[in-house]
């Protein structure tokens, strides 16, 4: 087992008010637990302990040189965690709090460096799931908390899929039923002279700019040991192979290449493309941007237990279809 720390727990999923009680007491304690967010599942701990955010990183077998997001439960608290609170990030907060974004802000000394990986910012988001709002108000203290995925995989949006990567990792999981973004959030800094984008999410440039006036997108922000997220490490990774192809010829041609291979492939495609693919095993991924960014993780932990290649078709469109894609391109394993 590659887990460091040796504990190894009988992991719970539950959902009751006993189990979101329990659940703020293992974190108050020093324990990692797992809870539902409208983006996607993330493992908490306590963010003002190291040795409880330590376990995280151990559960997760991430490197702690990527920071963590700290959560709270309201719009009022962000002073307990950030020490300079700029008109900008009051803005953002109003417009878009709780919701799916993270701003990163100058940290209090009272956040320790495990959770910024050395970094003088730290990244606050304040989830609008009622059960995530509940837990991180029983909680009491701001809780450090990254997708509850293994290190390198695609981010759980439904308890299933956090208990898949961590069984007899963490003691709890909490049960919201499925993420309705299905996608992590904008993570933008204020910390640039233009407000940056550094991943993009459901929280678009567009809407950002109707609040701040302008806005950036970035992959390639120097910030010390965190690189803009996702650029660093691996990320969205299935056990099978992923292609990201155009929707049509090109996907038809990957797909006839391997089932030459006598390889199972499955082809996610949107409704309105189905036609296409006759003679193909098809997933159906919908026809709303929204729908599809919602499902697109499950669709992807589904599809790796049952064929060796994914082939899915790009997006193209919204700003949303973007923020997918910035995942997908990263996921894609063939090129
Ligand atoms: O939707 C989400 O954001 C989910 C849920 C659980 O809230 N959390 C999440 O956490 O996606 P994680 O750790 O998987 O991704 C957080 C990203 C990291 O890639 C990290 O690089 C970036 O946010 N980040 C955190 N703090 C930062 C900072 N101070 N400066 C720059 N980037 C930061
Ligand atoms: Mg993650």
């Amino acid at each position: 087992m590659d887990i460091q720390n040796s504990t190894v727990f009988d992991t719970r999923i539950g959902s009751s008010d006993a189990d979101i009680a329990l659940a703020s007491q293992l974190v108050r304690q020093g324990e990692v637990v797992a809870f539902p967010t409208e983006t996607v599942y993330g493992l908490g701990a306590n963010a003002l302990s190291a040795a409880a955010v330590n376990k995280i990183f151990a559960a997760k077998g991430r490197p702690s040189d990527n920071p963590l997001i700290v959560h709270l439960d309201c719009v009022e608290r962000i002073e307990t965690v950030v020490s300079a609170l700029t008109e900008d990030a009051k803005r953002l907060f109003r417009a878009f709090a709780p919701g799916p974004i993270t701003v990163i802000l100058p940290k209090r000394p009272e956040i320790p460096y495990e959770v910024t990986a050395g970094l003088e910012t730290v990244g606050v988001r304040i989830p609008s799931h009622p059960m995530a709002n509940r837990f991180l108000r029983e909680c009491g203290v701001p809780v450090a908390a990254p997708s509850a995925n293994k290190s390198k995989r695609v981010s759980p949006t439904t308890a299933r899929a956090v208990f898949e990567d961590m069984q007899g990792r963490i003691p709890l999981i909490l049960d919201g039923g499925q993420s309705s973004v299905g996608i992590e959030s904008t993570v933008i800094t204020l910390a640039t002279s233009v407000p940056t984008i550094l991943r993009p999410g459901a929280i678009t440039p567009h809407m950002i700019k109707e609040v701040l006036g302008e806005c950036a997108t970035s992959h390639h922000v120097p910030l010390g040991a965190a690189e803009a997220p996702g650029m660093k490490y691996t990320h969205y990774r299935t056990t099978c192979d992923f292609a990201l192809r155009s929707a049509g010829e090109e996907v038809i041609a990957l797909a006839t290449f391997y089932k030459q291979l006598r390889r199972r492939v499955i082809i996610f495609a949107r409704s309105q493309n189905l036609s296409l693919y006759e003679g193909f095993e098809v997933l159906d991924m919908g026809d709303s941007d929204e729908g599809i960014c919602a499902n697109i993780y499950e669709f992807m932990r589904n599809a790796e237990k049952k064929y060796d290649v994914i082939i899915c078709e790009r997006l193209i469109g919204s700003e949303l279809c973007d923020s997918v894609m910035n995942r997908l391109t990263k996921a894609d394993n063939t090129r």
